[in-house]
């Protein structure tokens, strides 16, 4: 499956790219257009996708804005179908749509809690639902998700945002055997913090924070050496597998200076 980036995203290429409209899903399909490709770029808001679009025109990408809600699986199945009448059949899809929210303990709403779920993992698996039998059909495709590093452990103050990534990390572990036997490769990306606008307005620093620009490089290398499971940055991957061994008397004690109570 693994090819160079010219060949894996080409001229003759079909790419979908979902959470397209900005953050790391806008600088995919920056870094993917130099390559010539025909690129669905796909979000909710039309206005955002439409700029994304004409800078991958500039760069030398053929793009095709399909504004789409991932959680809505009939305007997913939709949007898929009209991604390959115009474009043809999706060769690369990169499942990233995705929204965080810290729903602290005191705010704990099933109904909120459901909307994160349904972005970020029914998000991913309504856009598997639309491409996968056609993958299968022909035999070949690529699938990468964007999971998370805290998908190796909850931190407190992002506990449900890191039970959707496990929900997506393990789901994907398991399929991508399973996906060889039909000549797909299935690719987890585990980002660590990422510059964009999932932190806020305001710039935000984190540890070992990557820009954007970064990131998406080394996504779309990973992907194309045919990588099944691109983990950035490494000082990051390596505090998360440290912190998942972690007895838990040792993870409450560091992951108590992480939260504070609200003081109203
Ligand atoms: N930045 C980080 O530190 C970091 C670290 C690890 C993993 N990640 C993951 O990386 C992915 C991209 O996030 P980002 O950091 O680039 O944040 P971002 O700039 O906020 O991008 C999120 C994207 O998801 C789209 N989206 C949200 N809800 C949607 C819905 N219901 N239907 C369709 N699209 C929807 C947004 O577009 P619309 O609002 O236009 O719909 C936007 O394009 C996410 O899965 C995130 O969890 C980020």
């Amino acid at each position: 499956m693994s090819g160079t980036p010219e060949s894996v995203y080409g001229r003759t290429r079909s790419i979908l790219i979902t959470g397209a409209s900005s953050g790391i899903g806008a600088a995919l399909a920056e870094q993917l257009a130099p390559y010539g490709g025909k690129i669905a770029l796909t979000a909710r808001r039309a206005e955002q996708l439409e700029e994304v679009a004409q800078r991958v025109r500039q760069l030398g990408g053929v793009p095709l804005v399909l504004p789409c809600d991932v959680t809505d699986l009939a305007a997913v199945r939709e949007a898929s179908a009209r991604v390959s009448a115009e474009q043809g059949a999706v060769d690369v899809a990169f499942l990233n749509a995705g929204i965080g929210d810290p729903l602290a303990l005191p705010r704990f709403d099933a109904e909120k809690l459901r909307q994160i779920f349904a972005v970020n993992v029914f998000g991913v698996t309504n856009w598997m639902d639309a491409l996968l039998p056609a993958m299968i059909q022909r035999g070949s495709g690529i699938l990468a998700a964007t999971s998370s590093l805290i998908a190796g452990r909850a931190m407190p103050g992002a506990s449900v945002y890191a039970a959707t990534k496990a929900a997506i990390s393990s789901m994907l572990d398991g399929y991508r055997v399973e996906g060889r036997l039909y000549g797909l490769q299935i690719t987890v990306v585990e980002p660590g913090f990422v510059r964009t606008p999932i932190h806020g307005d305001k710039p935000v620093s984190r540890p070992f924070m990557v820009d954007v620009d970064q990131a998406a490089q080394i996504i779309v290398e990973g992907v194309a050496e045919g990588k099944a499971l691109i983990r950035f940055p490494w000082q990051m991957a390596a505090a998360l597998q440290v912190l998942r061994h972690l007895p838990n008397a040792l993870f409450d004690s560091f992951g108590r200076k992480m939260v504070r109570k609200p003081r109203d």
